[in-house]
């Protein structure tokens, strides 16, 4: 059977290693209604690069304006900046439990449900910064770390007047240092490379990695995740790579926060353009099977989410209904996509 939705009225206190037990993640809730979500026809929005965007005053203004009003929302408002981090929290520090599964935790990590469940994150987060701004039209920009042009932090995120910014990060990652692959949280592992040489060991573990699972969606997406199953170990490759583009940014000390904790991971705003390029490689993927359908299966089809969508209504949302981007009224900017067909 597929994962239920959580019960928001038994939302308890979360845990993370290195955070400990008591971590207040829950939700704003009372009671109300939760309804199903209706995707709001809006223009087709265009999520563009980090480093496109950055010469778009325009738009930066508007980016970083969203993010100051949502910062300033009383601490108990569901949109507001930091509960929209607990959001994430809540969903993988185990505050919710499974309904009818009392001791198994609602985990959307390490499995099937991690690609659909942050669409749908990005999404509302999205469309409350788009509400904030009364911009319909608002998207998120995406990180391009597959692309020479994108593997190192994104300059709008590196600036500390800015909303946009964190000062809770591996300074010593700032730019011009190049993203590694195959970083690791202590430092025991890396690819040994520099340079020009990073950049095209990067692009080849990109390209073996769509390569190697093209043919089978969990090596690429994550193994099956049913309702009482304890949260497996089954992440798929992309979500492997993207744990380590999270230990990269975060603070080279323990506990690596914001970035290196899911609990905290979220109000790093740099975690939205990660995770928009995470959900970009996802429809690349697609686009290379010819839009063959991942897992053809109810028990991941039918799995439910619930979110406070731009209207402060709660609702209910289903992997079903976001498949392809398209299905929410957004899509990717076109930018050249040069690992797939360099010579590894
Ligand atoms: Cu829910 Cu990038 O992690």
């Amino acid at each position: 059977a597929p994962v239920m939705r959580p019960d928001l009225s038994k939302c308890h206190d979360a845990s993370s290693l290195v955070l400990g037990d008591c971590l207040k993640c829950c939700p704003p809730y009372t009671s109300g209604d939760i309804v199903d979500y209706t995707f709001p026809e809006t223009p087709l929005r265009v999520r563009r690069a980090a480093q496109e965007v950055i010469k778009d005053s325009e738009y930066m203004d508007k980016y970083k304006e969203a993010v100051r009003r949502m910062k300033k929302l009383p601490d108990d408002h569901p949109w507001n900046f930091y509960q929209q981090a607990q959001i994430h929290c809540a969903y993988c520090n185990d505050a919710y439990d499974q309904v009818g599964f009392p001791c198994v935790p609602v985990q959307i990590h390490y499995g099937w449900l991690f690609l659909p469940w942050h669409r749908y994150y990005l999404h509302f987060y999205e469309r409350i910064l788009g509400k904030l701004i009364n911009d319909d039209t608002f998207t998120l920009p995406f990180w391009n770390y597959d692309s020479p042009h994108g593997m190192t932090m994104p300059e709008i995120f590196t600036d500390a007047s800015s909303p946009l910014y964190d000062g809770n990060r591996n300074t010593s990652h700032y730019p011009p240092v190049i993203v590694d692959y195959a970083h690791s949280h202590d430092y025991t592992a890396g690819s040994g490379e520099t340079g020009n040489g990073l950049v095209r060991a990067n692009q080849c573990v990109m390209q073996k990695t769509f390569k190697r699972s093209l043919q089978r969606a969990e090596l690429f997406m994550g193994e099956p995740q049913r309702a009482g199953q304890k949260p497996c170990s089954g992440p798929g490759q992309l979500e492997c790579i993207h744990n380590t583009i999270h230990n990269w940014v975060g603070m080279k000390e323990y506990p690596h926060t914001d970035m290196g904790d899911f609990a905290t991971a979220a109000r790093d705003c740099i975690f939205f353009s990660h995770h928009a390029n995470i959900d970009r490689l996802w429809h690349i993927y697609q686009t290379m099977r010819g839009y063959k359908i991942e897992f053809n299966n109810p028990d991941w089809l039918d799995s439910t989410f619930i979110f406070y969508d731009e209207n402060e209504q709660i609702v209910r949302v289903k992997v079903r209904g976001c498949l392809t981007p398209d299905k929410l009224w957004y899509t990717y900017q076109e930018v050249p996509i040069p690992w797939i067909d360099l010579d590894c």
